[in-house]
């Protein structure tokens, strides 16, 4: 076998998909792939992000397949990845990544409760609102890909899931916390099922990162209590997206990889 870190970490003529991958974290996974060769489909709700994803990557001469679709629309997002594997003929990498956060956790920022974060003041509209966007819609992306990576017994699932699905905490919404949780769960229980046919499932957990859906508070407590004190930039998730995508994890799954500045370390002054 060959080792160099190029061959290792070949994902070149791959065919790829995002969810989410407009902006965000998401676009840093599609160009992560892109410049490295892959062919991939951008799939996101935001067909505005989605023009502007398109430019900047024609702008680092790569290409790449714009789908405006919901997620949490089964029936699209079956659609636009089942065609994405008939026109590639293939379908090798899947990141079920679009998410959205859920609301004021029980305290705020500043330490105080929060009566709108608290259990008995959760609306139920929210619960199921991002429960079907970050868990749901991760299962219907899984579900959707699964055939065609068993039809060619190969395939890489990546789902972001968060440190919020690994331990509690007081300043984020619960139905985040618990959607997250369930799709680490889901990650393992894919895994299994799905080692036999080549596919391995893992899951990137990440802590920190800037993005739209940072707020500047949340920012500002990050800052104070991380061990490395910074957020990260989503860029900072691009090497271990390719690992996963790539024969450098060909013996990988069922993992969930914590990449967070060492904040579920804890405190460290
Ligand atoms: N930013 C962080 O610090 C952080 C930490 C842990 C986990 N995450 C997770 O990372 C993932 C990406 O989040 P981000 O921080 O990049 O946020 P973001 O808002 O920048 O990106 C999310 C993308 O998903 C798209 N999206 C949202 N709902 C959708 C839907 N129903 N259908 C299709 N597309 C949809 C949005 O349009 C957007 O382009 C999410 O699952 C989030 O929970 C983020």
């Amino acid at each position: 076998m060959d080792m160099r870190a190029k061959a290792l970490f070949n994902v070149e003529g791959l065919t790829a998909v995002v969810t989410g991958g407009a902006t965000g974290i998401g676009y840093a996974y599609a160009e992560a792939m892109a410049d490295n060769g892959a062919h991939v489909t951008l799939l996101d709700v935001d067909a505005g992000a989605l023009d502007r994803a398109v430019a900047a990557l024609a702008a680092r001469g790569a290409t790449a397949r714009p789908v405006v679709a919901d997620v949490t629309d089964r029936p699209a997002l079956g659609k636009a990845i089942a065609e994405t594997a008939a026109e590639s003929g293939r379908l090798d990498v899947v990141f079920a990544n679009a998410g959205i956060t859920a609301g004021p956790g029980f305290l705020t920022v500043e330490g105080e409760r929060d009566p709108d974060g608290a259990i008995e003041n959760v609306p139920a509209e929210l619960w199921d609102r991002v429960v079907e966007t970050n868990l749901t819609s991760v299962f219907a992306t899984i579900r959707s890909s699964v055939p065609h990576m068993k039809a060619q017994r190969n395939g890489r699932i990546i789902v972001t899931t968060s440190i919020a699905g690994l331990r509690p905490s007081a300043v984020v919404g619960i139905p985040y916390m618990i959607a997250k949780a369930a799709a680490s769960h889901l990650v393992r229980q894919a895994a299994l099922e799905l080692a036999a046919f080549g596919v391995c499932v893992n899951a990137i957990a990440p802590g920190p990162f800037l993005t739209r859906i940072t707020t500047p508070g949340l920012r500002a407590i990050w800052e104070k209590a991380l061990p490395v004190h910074r957020v990260a930039s989503t860029d900072e998730l691009q090497g271990l997206a390719l690992f996963l995508a790539s024969p450098a994890s060909a013996y990988v799954t069922g993992a969930l990889f914590v990449i967070d500045g060492g904040s579920m370390l804890g405190r460290a002054d």
